[in-house]
C-alpha cells in the first residue's frame, strides 16, 4: 500500500511551528547585528524563517539544511522567487555529522533539537553541545524549544506521546543553556493562538484529504492519524506544552 499524497504543510502554514509573522520579525531583530553574518538553519524545513532573515539583512548569507528533500525544493523555489539564490545554499541532508562550509555567526535551531538524534530525554542538551560546534566564537543561537508551560496532569501525560522528563520549566531550560556556556539575550514564548494556527494547519490537510477521498483504501489510516493527533492535542499538550524562543549568546 503506497502512502496517500497529503498536501504539504506549507500549503496551510507560513512557518512549520507555532510562530506568528510579528514574532518572527521580532526574533530576527533579536539576532542583530546581521551585517555580513553567515546564518545557518538546521532542520530548516521549507526555510521561511531563514529566507526572511536574509531579506532583513541584505549583506548576510545563509545555509539551510533539512533531510526533507520536498521541503528543500519548496525552499529553493521560494529563494528563487525572492531573488535570494546568490546568498543562500539550501541542502537536502541529514544533520548528523554535517558541517556548514563556514562557521555560523547566527545559528537557528527552531523546533529541531531532535535533528542530532539520540535519546529524546537528552535532545535539548545534545543540541546545545552540537550547536557550539557549528557556531563561530561569539555567535548567537536562536533556539526554539519545548518546555512545560503548566505542570501536566497525569491524565494529560497519559494522552500524549511525550514523557514528562523530556521537558522542564522555562527557568530550568534557560539554566541548562547557561550550563552549556551560553548567555540569555532574549526569551519569549508561543501563545495559544500561534499554537492553534499551527495545530489547525496539520488537521486541515488531513480533513481536506478525507473530504476529497472518502472511499480511498487509505481513508481509515488517515482518519486514525487525524484522530490520534487531535487527542494528543486537546487531551494532552494544549495549554501545558510551551514553545520557548531563546536568543542566546555563545562564548
Ligand atoms: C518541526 S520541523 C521545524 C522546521 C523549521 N525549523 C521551522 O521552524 O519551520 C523539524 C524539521 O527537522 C527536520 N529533521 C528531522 N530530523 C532531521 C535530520 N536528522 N537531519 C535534517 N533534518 C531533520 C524535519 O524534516 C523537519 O523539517
Amino acid at each position: 500500500m503506497t502512502s496517500p499524497e497529503i498536501a504539504p504543510l506549507h500549503e496551510d502554514l507560513t512557518f512549520h511551528g507555532p510562530l506568528s509573522e510579528e514574532r518572527a520579525a521580532r526574533l530576527i531583530r533579536s539576532l542583530t547585528p546581521l551585517d555580513h553574518a553567515h546564518v545557518v538553519d538546521v532542520g530548516c524545513g521549507w526555510a521561511e524563517f531563514l529566507l526572511r532573515t536574509l531579506e532583513a539583512a541584505p549583506t548576510a548569507t545563509g545555509t539551510g539544511v533539512d533531510r526533507d528533500a520536498k521541503a528543500i525544493a519548496h525552499a529553493e523555489a521560494a529563494a528563487e522567487a525572492r531573488g535570494l539564490t546568490t546568498r543562500v545554499s539550501l541542502q537536502a541532508a541529514d544533520v548528523t555529522g554535517w558541517r556548514p562550509a563556514r562557521p555560523a555567526d547566527v545559528l537557528i535551531v527552531n523546533g529541531a533539537s531532535q535533528v542530532w538524534g539520540g535519546d529524546p530525554l537528552h535532545h535539548t542538551a545534545n543540541a546545545l553541545t552540537e550547536a557550539r560546534k557549528l557556531l563561530a566564537p561569539g555567535g548567537r543561537l536562536l533556539l526554539g524549544e519545548g518546555f512545560w508551560e503548566k505542570e501536566p496532569a497525569e491524565a494529560q501525560l497519559a494522552a500524549m506521546p511525550v514523557p514528562k522528563a523530556q521537558y522542564s520549566s522555562l527557568a530550568d531550560l534557560v539554566d541548562l543553556t547557561h550550563t552549556h556556556g551560553y548567555r540569555l539575550l532574549a526569551v519569549e514564548q508561543a501563545n495559544q493562538d500561534e499554537w492553534d494556527v499551527f495545530e489547525n494547519g496539520h488537521a486541515l490537510a488531513w480533513e481536506r484529504w478525507l473530504r476529497e477521498n472518502p472511499d480511498s483504501e487509505h481513508a481509515p489510516h488517515v482518519r486514525a492519524t487525524a484522530d490520534t493527533q487531535r487527542n494528543y492535542r486537546l487531551r494532552g499538550w494544549r495549554g501545558t506544552m510551551g514553545l520557548a524562543y531563546l536568543t542566546l549568546q555563545a562564548p
